[in-house]
């Protein structure tokens, strides 16, 4: 039995999908309304009171995939920019009780969201593994204790990249970087992918078709 599949985690983790069900999708036509009346697509900062309501969670293969990888570490330091209301936090920290050993970091911008995920992480009996750091990545992200294992890349994807060059000079050589949701935003993550996919960039990278498609990298410098 791992704590992934213990009945504590999935019965949070099933409610916390249903929630989503049933509350993304209205998020979703109010964003697309409001583009409309805006005369087209904007940043994902543009909609920052609608969002805040909104999981975009991880699909449930997605957060498996990430409890696997991260079962794979030894005494990993994970790293999760965008937290949400903590879906994906939940499946990382499930992967650390496991192990016995290590830690994620995640960060938030929204502070509802922190309040919120930090209810969810307690019910899940996580809390304790993770540490949320409210507040830009950008910022909450410039202190690291130690060499970064495994980076979650989640939030608004221009940032993908700057919090990348961020945390470079702290990622372990073989780490790895799953950055989420290829297949939804092709255009703004443009940037991202042909950074990580130029090998003197010192990355070996290949996309995941899983969820709305990872891109998974590991640091070869
Ligand atoms: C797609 S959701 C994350 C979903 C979450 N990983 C999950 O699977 O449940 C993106 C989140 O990133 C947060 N975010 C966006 N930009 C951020 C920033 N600069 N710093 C911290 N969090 C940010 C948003 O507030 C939003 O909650």
């Amino acid at each position: 039995m791992t704590t992934l599949g213990s009945s504590r985690v999935s019965m949070v983790l099933d409610r916390l999908f249903d929630e989503a069900e049933r509350g993304d999708p209205l998020v979703r036509e109010k964003v697309k309304a409001e583009e409309v009346r805006r005369g087209g697509p904007q940043e994902e900062d543009a909609f920052k009171d609608l969002l805040g309501e909104a999981f975009m969670p991880v699909d449930r293969p997605s957060g498996r995939f990430l409890y696997n990888l991260a079962r794979t570490q030894s005494h990993p330091l994970i790293v999760e920019f965008g937290m949400s209301f903590g879906i994906s936090t939940i499946n990382l920290a499930a992967a650390i009780r496991d192990l016995g050993v290590g830690r994620v970091i995640t960060t938030e911008l929204d502070a509802g969201k922190v309040r919120r995920a930090s209810a969810h992480l307690e019910e899940a009996g996580l809390l304790d593994l993770v540490e949320i750091r409210q507040g830009d990545a950008l910022e909450t992200l410039r202190d690291l204790p130690g060499p970064v294992d495994l980076v979650f890349l989640d939030g608004w994807k221009r940032l993908y990249l700057p919090v990348l060059r961020l945390l470079e000079p702290s990622l372990r050589p073989g780490a790895a970087v799953v950055a989420d949701d290829l297949a939804l935003f092709p255009e703004q993550l443009q940037g991202y992918l042909e950074y990580v996919r130029d090998r003197s960039h010192g990355y070996s990278s290949v996309e995941v078709p899983i969820g709305d498609h990872f891109e998974f990298s590991v640091r070869t410098p």
